[in-house]
């Protein structure tokens, strides 16, 4: 089968690439290199030994993506290019809607247009929005506190009223909690340009020397340790988990949405803590003032994809940690 991974250059999708091309899959990637470095299919390939073909074209662009359907015998796509800061897509919103929407849209349109009826679509814990308690289960309403957020709202309500409209039509949605780690080979990994948002990748630059410190941001939540809860899962799991969704795919029609989560909530202090007890090396930190939009607790039940994916997260937090703090040295020893 021939998998079309949109994104498939940026951290999720490099990692799923891999997985595909081990389970036997032909993989053709479309990526803009906007959020990802252009070496990644290089790096897929040293880890595979298989070179995935790969366009480079912004998945908008309709006449472009219509080569790439022309040229290839598409059998379904995993769907994760788009733009994905939560912070950014507050201050340039038209920008997220455009493109997260746009990308989406024209997806689907040139997909129609070669026959093309399987959709693994990457979506977020995000749509939980503030309205709900943890442990999120799929059939609680959604909503969102961003206008990143709200383009995955709005893209899961576009797939549930294609599959409405065409009835052959397979669409998963995939609702990530907090992906973290990299590939054992230390190849593939979280590698964010300029200072990262998310935890890990700012931990391992504290770790490597390249940031001064760790700001926690905020001690105060009514937690065990007074710092936010969240549903840390390797990448490699999570990237394990779209070869489950595309099984599904093959084997129903309609949208549905399932966790990708371990179904436990770790906080900020015990994965800091855990990074420093496995790796033997000190990531000094400072308490400071809540971010704007935190949960106190983010995680799920991870109960349907269990039973309706056949997929469970498998890695413990001691092995993200290891691998994150892995891929960061091996970069280094590259540089
Ligand atoms: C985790 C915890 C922070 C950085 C985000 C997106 C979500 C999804 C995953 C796309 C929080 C704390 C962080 C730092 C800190 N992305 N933290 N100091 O916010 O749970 O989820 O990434 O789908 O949509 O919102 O992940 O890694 O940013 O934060 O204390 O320098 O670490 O407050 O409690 P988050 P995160």
């Amino acid at each position: 089968m021939t998998i079309l991974v949109t994104g498939g250059a940026g951290y999720i999708g490099s990692h799923t690439c891999v997985e595909l091309l081990q389970k036997g899959y032909d993989v053709i990637i479309a990526d803009n290199f906007f959020n990802s470095s252009t070496d990644v299919p290089e790096r897929i390939f040293k880890i595979t030994g298989i070179q995935p073909k790969v366009y480079a074209l912004d998945v908008a662009d309709g006449n472009a993506l219509e080569k790439v359907f022309a040229e290839n015998p598409i059998d379904a796509v995993i769907h994760f290019a788009g733009l994905k800061a939560v912070g950014e897509s507050c201050q340039i919103p038209l920008r997220y809607y455009r493109n997260n929407l746009d990308t989406t849209l024209t997806l689907l349109e040139t997909m129609e247009r070669h026959g093309c009826k399987k959709l693994v679509f990457s979506s977020s814990a995000t749509v939980y929005g503030p309205k709900n308690e943890s442990p999120y289960t799929e059939n609680m309403d959604t909503s969102a506190t961003n206008p990143y957020g709200w383009t995955k709202v709005m893209i899961e309500q576009i797939l549930r009223d294609y599959c409405a409209a065409n009835k052959d039509f397979s669409a998963v949605l995939l609702r990530y909690f907090n992906p973290i780690g990299a590939h054992e080979s230390g190849l593939l990994g979280d590698d964010p340009n300029g200072i990262p948002n998310n935890l890990m990748p700012y931990v391992a630059r504290v770790a490597a020397g390249q940031l001064p410190k760790l700001t926690i941001f905020g001690n105060d939540y009514p937690t065990r340790d007074g710092t936010c809860l969240r549903d840390y899962l390797h990448v490699v799991d999570l990237a394990k988990g779209h070869i489950s969704a595309l099984e599904y795919a093959e084997a129903h029609t309609g949208a549905e949405a399932f966790n990708l989560g371990t179904g436990d909530g770790v906080s900020v202090l015990e994965l800091v803590n855990a990074f420093q007890k496995v790796n033997g090396v000190p990531v000094p930190y400072v308490i400071g003032g809540r971010r704007d939009g935190d949960l106190a607790e983010v995680y799920a039940n991870p109960t349907r994809a269990h039973e309706e994916l056949h997929w469970t997260a498998e890695k413990t937090v001691d092995d993200m940690c290891r691998d994150a703090w892995h891929f960061i040295r091996t970069r280094m020893e590259e540089a």
